[in-house]
């Protein structure tokens, strides 16, 4: 008999380190394989971010911290908030964690009972439905097709709304679509929200500095102020500052909520690493330069895939409005033979042909629950990404 617990029997691991690994298997064999599996911004994290905390050990910073976070990184995280998002938290509103998905994964642990439900509009970061499944809930999915730039409408909320509704899911910008919402698509959830009193929101706005042609980023919390007590505003350093190795996720929202998620914190991992804290507060106080570099080159990268993706027939992207995805269709593939005479029947089978002909990973959209896409992570450098690019218009050319 397994001793496994029955919880990891519904629980897939992750599609993306799925595909990351098959791309080290190849690798491994002395196959060129060019990774686009996994999301990293491929740049180093800032110097002053680093320096900050070989400052901090050395000043002794090495010990336990108190389990929502320094005062130091929750009061740095209100003034972020405070200055790019118009949101009024004080540091006693906000709690850290080893990244974003901690924050997650604590705030459902915190509120779920079982068979209570979360509205996950797909395509969805891949998380976001196991981790339900792991505590116990039910992930309701809502597929929100292209023809609506991938965003939830109201009408496709209010249908999916039951009593057991316990959360709703956002993402702006989206994984995997680059998909963002505009103040009004914010305000006509909100709308919709206002008339369930039940239902609490998780906004994850982690990719919240990635976004392109000029647009302005706006937080849930800033359309919706109405919805303030049920509302938890989920972002981090991981993505914005390179830093994903750091961990360091952060959110603010209701007291109650918070105190059940320190707690849960304080009885696991006890705090989030006391140097890495330090870390964040130099990121978030210190100079914002990177942020657009970073920003700059994402959208560069974004133009060179659009252009690249655009010249192989068979495959279709529109401009991602942010975030370091290309979510692209392969509609016009399904059906279509490889060269060994095997009919592509999926997208899964599009993202194993295009890495075993075209030696290139993605991951396929059906790990984000809408297909027929995979997605490529354009978090690469301009040449291997132009490379990739070129792969991908080989291998799909020798299709029959
Ligand atoms: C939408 C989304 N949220 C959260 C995360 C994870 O953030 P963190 O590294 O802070 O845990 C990711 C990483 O891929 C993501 O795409």
């Amino acid at each position: 008999m397994s001793y496994i617990s029955s919880r990891l029997s519904v629980v897939k691991p992750s599609a993306s380190m799925v595909a990351s690994q098959a791309a080290r298997a190849l690798r491994a064999k002395g196959i060129d394989v060019i990774d686009l599996g996994l999301g990293e911004p491929d740049f180093p994290t800032p110097p002053h971010i680093i320096e900050a905390a070989f400052a901090a050990a050395r000043a002794g910073e090495t010990l336990y911290t108190a389990a929502a976070g320094t005062l130091a990184v929750r009061e740095a995280v209100a003034a972020k908030f405070r200055r790019e998002n118009g949101l009024d938290y004080s540091a006693d509103d906000i709690v850290v964690a080893n990244g974003a998905k901690q924050i997650i994964f604590n705030a459902l642990m915190a509120t779920l009972e079982p068979g209570d439900e979360v509205i996950v509009p797909a395509p969805y970061f891949v998380s976001y439905p196991e981790m339900v499944k792991l505590l116990g809930g039910s992930p309701v999915v809502v597929e929100c097709p292209e023809a609506d730039g991938f965003r939830l409408t109201a009408e496709r909320l209010e249908a999916a709304i039951t009593p057991r509704t316990k959360w709703l899911f956002l993402n702006t910008p989206g994984n995997p679509s680059g998909a963002t919402y505009a103040e009004e698509a914010l305000k006509a959830l909100g709308a919709v929200l206002a008339r369930h009193p039940q239902v609490l929101v998780l906004s994850d706005e982690i990719y919240e500095h990635i976004i392109f042609d000029g647009r302005t980023f706006v937080s849930f919390g800033q359309a919706c102020p109405g919805l303030r007590e049920r509302s938890l505003i989920v972002n981090g350093v991981a993505k914005s500052y390179a830093m994903t190795g750091w961990r360091v996720g952060y959110a603010a929202g209701p007291a109650p909520l918070l105190k059940a998620m320190s707690t849960i914190q304080s009885q696991s991992v006890t705090s989030v690493c006391s140097i890495a804290q330090a870390a964040t507060v130099a990121a978030l106080n210190g100079p914002q330069d990177g942020v657009a570099r970073f920003r700059d080159a994402f959208e560069r990268r974004r133009n060179l895939v659009v252009d690249g993706i655009a010249g192989i027939d068979g495959l279709t992207l529109a401009a991602p409005e942010g975030a370091f995805y290309a979510y692209i269709g392969c509609a016009g593939l399904i059906g279509r033979r490889t060269p060994d005479g095997t009919a592509l029947e999926d997208d899964a089978a599009v993202s194993n042909y295009l890495l075993h002909r075209g030696r290139v990973s993605s991951v396929p959209g059906v790990a984000y629950g809408l297909s027929p896409y995979f997605r490529i992570s354009t978090a690469t450098a301009d040449d291997i990404l132009t490379e990739a690019v070129a792969r991908i218009g080989s291998a799909v050319e020798e299709l029959e």
